[in-house]
């Protein structure tokens, strides 16, 4: 097992340093960045389809429903269709309304989980297309869907999906640059940008990898916190729900993702010098927004854990503890900002002596409703 572990102590470390790596495999063959050009070779056959949809639903659970949240920004942004995400077990026991110029999002690690192939019967059914984004090849989903992309992140052993979510938020940005590339919203010139940025993600990744000691220090203050806000927008909201996520799953602290400005509406009434506050406060669209989020939080005591845009000099006089990250293109933000976070949920747990590999009461694939 420790030969499988690659010299890591967890399965869940490998795999978070193996990201680098993970991400190039999915990107692989499918970027071409001089041209300005993605080709997905799964979904070829729906290009034309994909000029007149009207909407597309995604479903999913779990890490994979916060990868879809990532991917209803993106695709509204880049190719301007209507997106809702779903989650699986609420949508397959609504009566919802689908037709067949919907198409529909199956996001799945495994392509075992229960709920997600119930909604997929369901959506079929009702004539809507569907695509799948998988991790397991041969797995059920894919062979439920009428098309899809794989995600080709290695086998994840860990039971917290780190690589795999990483990998399907890139495999969902492709998706937003080729229905964009096919719906015209998108011009050649602002793709060869994107994509020539997208192409040195990985090596982006391997910087906020480098992080890694600094942020052992931050877990060892933090570690024996009872509760933890994890706060952000635009993007970002769902990167801190996916990083709430992970802390509670395999450290058992209470922890909340929210939009940092819905802060004000309930969860600053938590607020004290015993809450850890988790900001994602790089430099984009919101950033101006998050610092007085900040402020708010300082003024009620709460300690601050900030990731920010390397150089970053306002958030560093507020926030408590700053964790640096690589500038990029606010569409790339949540592959990069996700990192810090999943070494952050790892430590805590390894200091609190948890199971991390294997948390109580979860499993890595639910085949049972
Ligand atoms: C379980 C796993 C999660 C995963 C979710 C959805 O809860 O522990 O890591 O995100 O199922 O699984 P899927 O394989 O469909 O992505």
């Amino acid at each position: 097992e420790m030969l499988e572990k690659g010299g890591f102590d967890h399965f869940m470390l490998k795999e978070i340093y193996e990201q680098p790596r993970s991400i190039k495999d999915c990107m692989r063959g499918r970027i071409y960045p001089e041209e300005g050009k993605v080709q997905l070779g799964g979904i070829k056959e729906f290009a034309e389809k994909l000029k007149n949809i009207d909407r597309i639903i995604i479903v999913a659970c779990g890490t994979s429903w916060h990868a879809g949240l990532v991917g209803e920004y993106l695709i509204e942004e880049y190719a301007r269709i209507p997106v809702e995400v779903e989650y699986a077990s609420e949508f397959r026991y609504r009566n919802p309304i689908i037709t067949e110029k919907d198409v529909v999002i199956a996001i799945s690690q495994s392509g075992e989980t229960a709920d997600t192939m119930a909604a997929i019967e369901m959506a079929k059914e009702r004539g809507a297309t569907i695509f799948g984004i998988c991790n397991v090849a041969g797995a059920s989903i894919p062979r439920l869907t009428h098309a899809g992309v794989y995600t080709h992140a290695g086998p994840e052993i860990g039971v917290a999906s780190t690589k795999a979510f990483t990998a399907q938020v890139t495999v969902l940005t492709l998706m937003a640059f080729y229905m964009a590339q096919q719906k015209g919203t998108i011009t050649t010139s602002k793709l060869i940008e994107l994509l020539t940025e997208l192409d040195h993600i990985p090596e982006k990744i391997q910087v906020a990898l480098e992080s890694n000691d600094l942020i052992k220090e931050v877990a060892e203050k933090i570690k024996d916190s009872t509760n933890c806000l994890f706060l952000g927008r635009g993007s970002g909201f769902p990167v801190a729900l996916e990083g709430a996520l992970k802390l509670k799953e395999i450290s058992y602290i209470h922890a909340e993702g929210y939009p940092a400005a819905e802060m004000k509406h309930g969860p600053i009434a938590l607020i004290d010098e015993e809450m850890p506050v988790v900001f994602i406060a790089t430099q984009n669209s919101s950033y101006e927004k998050v610092i007085s989020n900040i402020q708010e939080v300082k003024a009620r005591k709460g300690k601050v854990i900030a990731i920010v845009t390397q150089g970053d000099t306002e958030v560093k006089k507020m926030a408590d503890y700053c964790i640096e990250i690589p500038d990029a293109n606010e569409a790339f933000l949540p592959l990069l900002a996700t990192i810090p976070l999943q070494l952050l949920s790892y430590h805590i747990a390894v200091m609190r002596g948890c199971n991390v590999d294997q948390p109580r009461n979860l499993a890595k694939s639910v085949t049972v409703e």
